[in-house]
């Protein structure tokens, strides 16, 4: 496999609820990098399948629809993001933790996987691009220049969807966030196929307690010693 991306690639994974969407997009922004957001290519698998009825259990259609499926990453004019899928505005409905429950599914196959991946791999371009997900440095990028791997206690990550969920209008109790969590933390972590772990080189950030705008410090200063941008 060849592995050095064209032009550098920064790597942020980690598991449901660390905090990894927010500080990739408020590093990209800052860098003025492309953002790739893998989780939501799984939802939009997900969401794709139970929208063209294929059955739940069925691998191989899940990866045909990963491969044909036509999706557009914008943003609104409020600056908040927009995902299109075949030109329906699905950003509400990919955010769900229906979805997010459905693409843990999916993405234990791995033919589904082996379908994002060069879709995957396309975001890469000048002048460099900040990749989020589970399996970022670890498969998808493993020449990238900088691996993050960011994690938080379960408690808090729990707490955090269950806070991002509310400004969104969604009642989830917090006990039933928390096993969900769990549940899905432990998919990501025993599957067979690039399962939730850090890379040898990535760099451990434990986000507990912490702000946003430490993480992301943090993050600026690391790309900055590798030489990957300026402060
Ligand atoms: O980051 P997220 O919550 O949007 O991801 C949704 C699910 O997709 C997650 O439970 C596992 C899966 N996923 C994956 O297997 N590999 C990735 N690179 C990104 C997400």
């Amino acid at each position: 496999m060849n592995s050095a991306p064209v032009s550098p690639v920064a790597t942020i994974d980690g598991p449901s609820g660390s905090g990894k969407g927010t500080i990739s997009r408020a590093v990209a922004r800052r860098v003025g990098w492309h953002l790739l957001d893998s989780g939501a290519l799984y939802r939009l698998v997900a969401l794709a399948g139970e929208r063209s009825g294929a059955a739940p259990d069925d691998p191989d259609r899940h990866a045909a629809l990963a491969r044909a499926m036509q999706v557009v990453f914008g943003s609104r004019s409020d600056g908040g993001e927009q995902v299109l899928l075949g030109g329906e505005d699905v950003t509400v409905a990919i955010r769900s933790e229906r979805a997010g429950q459905g693409a843990s599914r999916v993405a234990a196959w791995p033919q589904v996987r082996a379908a994002l991946l060069e879709r995957q791999r396309a975001f890469a371009g000048p002048p460099g691009l900040v990749a989020d997900g589970r399996d970022m440095g670890t498969v998808v990028f493993p020449g990238a220049a900088l691996k993050i791997f960011l994690t938080a206690t379960p408690e808090e990550r729990a707490q955090r969807r269950h806070k991002q969920l509310k400004d969104k209008g969604s009642d989830v109790s917090l006990p039933a966030l928390s096993r969900e969590i769990a549940e899905r933390d432990l998919r990501d972590q025993t599957r067979q196929v690039a399962p939730l772990r850090p890379a040898e080189d990535a760099c451990l950030i434990d986000s507990t307690g912490r702000t946003v705008e430490e993480i992301v410090r943090e993050v600026l200063e690391m790309g900055a010693a590798r030489r990957l941008w300026q402060l």
